[in-house]
């Protein structure tokens, strides 16, 4: 029996000294542009979904999801702070979308709906995915009432036609969550605003155009 434990132990510190060796020489491919390999890919999805189901277990969901002031409200903060990376009804991929390892999903695709998916998108927004790309809201300022209007939000966007994205947005109150100063002045919300709105609309000019940029 011991024989047995000494040789597992055995076995496993050659196995580390070996992928810190791999480390060291710089095998692993840190680019954004160069996929995991998909059994490496399982691995990171299940050890996240796990670590958040753990988390989110105990996020008491608010009863008005449903609520349209909330829904309006999430509107235009996601079109000013998520559409770029998660996209909008109409809109097919975005530049930062593009070049982004894992991509961002799109979620203005039908996606489950249940508390307990609320509960992992409010989760998510608060806290952000670590090395993805995926901010942790809260770490700027936004409020958990904001965050449950965003995940209010959420719950409409995949059932919403191009047009009825647009009136939602315009109908809100733009880029309104407290940020990290505790307000968005009407002038920071308008220009937020405006310059999603240019970014998002023109996605193909706008790349076309880059062509003539120095980068
Ligand atoms: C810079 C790009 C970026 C921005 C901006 C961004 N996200 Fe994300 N988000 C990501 C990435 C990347 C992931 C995937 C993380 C992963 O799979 O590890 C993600 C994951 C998520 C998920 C989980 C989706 C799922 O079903 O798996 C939710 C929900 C989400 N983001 C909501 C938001 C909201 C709401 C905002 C705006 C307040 C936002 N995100 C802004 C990049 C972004």
């Amino acid at each position: 029996m011991k024989k047995i434990l000494l040789g597992a132990v055995g076995t496993l510190g050659l196995g580390a000294a070996a992928a810190a060796t791999l480390m060291q020489i710089g095998v692993l491919d840190f680019g954004a542009d160069t996929p995991h390999s998909p059994v490496v890919h399982r691995l990171i999805d299940w050890a996240r979904e796990q670590s958040i189901a753990r988390r989110a277990a105990d996020i008491a969901v608010p009863a008005d999801l449903s609520d349209t002031t909330r829904i309006r409200r999430g509107a235009g903060n996601y079109d000013a702070m998520c559409a770029q990376c998660h996209l909008a009804s109409g809109v097919e991929d975005s530049e930062i979308r593009k070049g982004l390892y894992p991509p961002p999903p799109n979620l203005a695709k039908p996606n489950a709906d249940s508390s307990l998916a609320d509960a992992r998108r409010f989760w998510i927004v608060k806290h952000g995915v670590k090395a993805s790309g995926m901010p942790a809201w809260s770490k700027g300022g936004m409020e958990d009432d904001a965050i449950w209007d965003l995940t209010a939000f959420l719950k409409v966007l995949p059932s919403l036609s191009p047009e009825e994205y647009r009136q939602g947005v315009e109908a809100s109150d733009g880029h309104s969550h407290a940020g990290m100063d505790g307000h968005v002045s009407e002038q920071k919300t308008a220009q937020a605003h405006d310059h999603d709105r240019e970014h998002r609309h023109d996605v193909k000019p706008h790349a076309h155009k880059h062509d003539k940029h120095a980068h």
